[in-house]
C-alpha cells in the first residue's frame, strides 16, 4: 500500500494550477447520461472518484474514456446506455454515484442504483434525492439494498428538500430537465457546482433558472444534446494549496481558478493573518506570521465550506491563538483530530465543535489518512512539523487530489510517494 512521505520545515514559494473541479466533473459525468450525442468534458481531475464514475457510466452500457490525445479530456456517448442498474460494488466506492438515478430515470423511464450506506464521515442519507424524484412523478423502491426509480415521463412537479444537499439538487435538477412540465426547487444547494452544472444542462438544451439561489424552476424539455465543455478550477484544491503556503509562511500563487468561487475561503484566510492577491483567475497568499484566532463554522454555501474545515484546522493548529471550529453539516467529520493530536496539536472536541489551541512546533509521526480532506489537513501539518510525516492509506487522497505529491514538491516541499 502507498504512504506518502513529508519532511517538514520546508517554506513553500511559486505557482501551481489547480486542476478541474472534482465534484463538478462528477455532477457532469452524471448528466453526460441524459445527452443525446457525444459530450466531451475537457479539465477533467484524473483522480480516483473519476475513475470510478468512469468504470460506472461504462457499466451502464455507455462509452466513456480520457481520450488519447488530452489526459484530461474524457468523451461520453450515452445513446447505448441498456442497463439501468448501478452495481453496488462501484456504488460502495463512491456516494456520488448516486446521481445517476436522477438522469437514468429521466431519460431511460428507470433507473436502479445500489443504497449507498453511510461512509466516514457521516451516516449521509440520501432521502431527499428520493423525495425530490417522487415528487417528479418517479414510483421508488428499496428491493434488497437496491432503490429503484421508475415512471416515464416524468411531470413537472414542486418540492422543498427539507435540508440543504448538493447532490440532491443536483440529481433532481437533471431528473426535471427532461420532466413534462415546469418544476419548481425550493431551499436548493447553491455551490458553485450546481451553478455551473446548470450551465451547462442549459447548453445542452434544457431550461433551468435560479441556478445560484435558493429557488430553481425548470422548464422540461424533450431531449438534451453533448457539448464540449471545460470544467472549472476545483475550489477545495486551491484553498487546500493557499493553506500550504500559509503553513509554512511562504509565498504560493494557484492558477486555474475561477477566484470568485473561493471568496468564503478566502475571507476566512485573510482573517487567520494572510495577505492574499487575488485577480480574476489566481489567487496569491503571502504569510509571515503565525495565525490568528478564529470562530468558524462549516455550512453550505456561501458559508464556509465543510471540505475545507480540516485543512484549515491543520493550520490553526500552529501558533499560539486559540480557534474555534464547528462543522455543521457533517456529524462525525473530526476523524483529523486524533491523527492532529498524535503530532502534538492541542486540540478538544466538544459535541460538534474542536477548540484548537496553537502550538508552537508540531512534531512529525506517521498518521493514517481516514477521509479524503482529513488526509489533505495531515499533509498540510506535515508541512510544518519537525522531522518526518509518513500518511499511510493514501487513496483516500488520491480520490480527489492529482498528483498531490507533485504539485508540493514543485513548491518546494520534501515530499514523496512510497510503496
Ligand atoms: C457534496 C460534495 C462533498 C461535500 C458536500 C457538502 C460531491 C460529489 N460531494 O456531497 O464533497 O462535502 O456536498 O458540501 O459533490 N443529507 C440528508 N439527506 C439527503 C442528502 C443529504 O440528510 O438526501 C445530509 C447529509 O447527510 C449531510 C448534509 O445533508 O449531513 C449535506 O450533504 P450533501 O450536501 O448532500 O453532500 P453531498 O451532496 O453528498
Amino acid at each position: 500500500m502507498e504512504r506518502i512521505v513529508v519532511r517538514g520545515g520546508a517554506r513553500l514559494e511559486g505557482e501551481v494550477r489547480a486542476s478541474g473541479s472534482k465534484n463538478s466533473a462528477l455532477a457532469l459525468l452524471a448528466a453526460s447520461l441524459l445527452a443525446e450525442g457525444t459530450t466531451v468534458l475537457r479539465n477533467v481531475p484524473r483522480v480516483r472518484d473519476v475513475f470510478a464514475m468512469l468504470d460506472l457510466l461504462r457499466a451502464l452500457g455507455a462509452r466513456a474514456d480520457f481520450t488519447a490525445e488530452d489526459p484530461h479530456c474524457v468523451r461520453i456517448q450515452a445513446d447505448g446506455v441498456g442497463e439501468p442498474e448501478a452495481p453496488y460494488e462501484l456504488v460502495r466506492k463512491m456516494r456520488a454515484s448516486f446521481m445517476v438515478l436522477g438522469p437514468l430515470l429521466a431519460r431511460f423511464g428507470v433507473g436502479r442504483v445500489s443504497e449507498p450506506g453511510g461512509c466516514a464521515i457521516g451516516v449521509r442519507p440520501v432521502d431527499q434525492h428520493l423525495k425530490g424524484l417522487e415528487a417528479l412523478g418517479a414510483k421508488v423502491q428499496l428491493d434488497h439494498g437496491t432503490i429503484e426509480a421508475s415512471g416515464a415521463p416524468l411531470t413537472g412537479g414542486r418540492f422543498r428538500f427539507d435540508r440543504v444537499t448538493v447532490n440532491g439538487t443536483q440529481n433532481v435538477m437533471m431528473a426535471a430537465t427532461l420532466a413534462e412540465g415546469e418544476s419548481v426547487l425550493e431551499n436548493c444547494a447553491r455551490e458553485p457546482e450546481v451553478v455551473e452544472l446548470a450551465d451547462v444542462l442549459n447548453r445542452m438544451g434544457a431550461e433551468i433558472r435560479g441556478a445560484g439561489s435558493a429557488s430553481l424552476q425548470i422548464t422540461g424539455v424533450s431531449s438534451l444534446r453533448g457539448l464540449t465543455h471545460a470544467i472549472s478550477g476545483d475550489r477545495i484544491e486551491a484553498g487546500t494549496l493557499l493553506v500550504a503556503g500559509m503553513i509554512t509562511k511562504g509565498e504560493v500563487r494557484v492558477t486555474g481558478l475561477d477566484s470568485s468561487h473561493l471568496d468564503n475561503i478566502l475571507d476566512k484566510l485573510r482573517e487567520t493573518g494572510a495577505e492574499l492577491r487575488v485577480d480574476y483567475d489566481a489567487v496569491t497568499v503571502f504569510c509571515n506570521e503565525a495565525s490568528k484566532a478564529l470562530q468558524v463554522r462549516t455550512a453550505p454555501y456561501p458559508g464556509f465550506p465543510t471540505d475545507m474545515q480540516a485543512q484549515l484546522m491543520a493550520l490553526l493548529c500552529v501558533g499560539s491563538a486559540s480557534s474555534v471550529v464547528t462543522e455543521t453539516v457533517f456529524e462525525n467529520r473530526f476523524m483529523h483530530v486524533p491523527e492532529l493530536v498524535r503530532m502534538g496539536a492541542d486540540i478538544s472536541l466538544d459535541g460538534r465543535s474542536a477548540h484548537v489551541h496553537g502550538v508552537t512546533k508540531l512534531l512529525g509521526a506517521p498518521v493514517m489518512a481516514t477521509d479524503l480532506r482529513a488526509s489533505a489537513s495531515l499533509l498540510l501539518a506535515g508541512l510544518a512539523a519537525q522531522g518526518e510525516t509518513v500518511v499511510s492509506r493514501v487513496y483516500h487522497i488520491d480520490r480527489g487530489y492529482e498528483r498531490i505529491e507533485e504539485k508540493l514538491r514543485s513548491l518546494g516541499a520534501e515530499i514523496r510517494r512510497e510503496d
